[in-house]
């Protein structure tokens, strides 16, 4: 139908940064400890509803593993949003996720939409006091913000495990989509 846009998402990042997981959160409401590693790519889709529009969102959920890395471009050549995901208590992740966002202003789609995001967010707060862990943190929020602003993107911190801001990341990716 006519009210229904269909939004073409890729997430990329490091191995074992929780790029399924943030998926299955977002599709099933749901968080495995143990999640497999993806081979080659996982294809998901999950519908929404925001400003009165029904999103589709056709999610390509590819491998992190340096194996699979020559795959990639396949997976977000037609994508109209990205996802590029670093593990905030892991700084090489993070180096990685500099390289993602260098490789898609390079080869993706001109204007797509890009969120750079730092997930296990639970693995640096204490949720008794309510304060960060000392030490836990690796990537700083500022270095994160910092990276996103240089490719035009936005920056959240999630937690797939907690659910911290997974929604919010979906949302602000539809509404951005549905203002181009
Ligand atoms: P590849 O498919 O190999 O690229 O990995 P991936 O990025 O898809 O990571 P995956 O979602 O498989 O998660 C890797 C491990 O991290 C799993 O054991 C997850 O349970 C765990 N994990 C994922 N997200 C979180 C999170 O937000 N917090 C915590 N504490 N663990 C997480
Ligand atoms: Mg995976």
């Amino acid at each position: 139908a006519s009210n229904q846009t269909s939004i073409k998402l890729v997430l990329l990042g490091e191995a074992a940064v929780g790029k399924s997981s943030l998926v299955l959160r977002f599709v099933s409401n749901d968080f495995q400890e143990n999640k497999e590693p993806t081979i080659g790519a996982a294809f998901l889709t999950q519908k929404c509803t925001v400003n009165d529009r029904t999103i589709k969102f056709e999610i390509w959920d590819t491998a992190g593993q340096e194996r699979f890395a020559n795959l990639a471009h396949l997976y977000y050549r037609n994508a109209q949003a990205a996802l590029v995901v670093y593990d905030v208590t892991k700084p090489a992740s993070f180096i990685k996720a500099r390289h993602w966002m260098k490789e898609l202003k390079e080869q993706s789609t001109k204007n797509i939409t890009i969120a750079l995001i730092g997930n296990k967010y639970d693995l640096i707060m204490d949720e008794t006091s309510g304060e960060e862990i000392d030490g836990a943190r690796k990537v700083s929020i500022e270095e994160g913000k910092q990276l996103a602003d240089e490719e035009g993107a936005v920056f959240f911190e999630t937690s797939a495990k907690t659910s911290y801001n997974v929604n919010e990341v979906f949302m602000n990716i539809a509404e951005t989509i549905l203002e181009k």
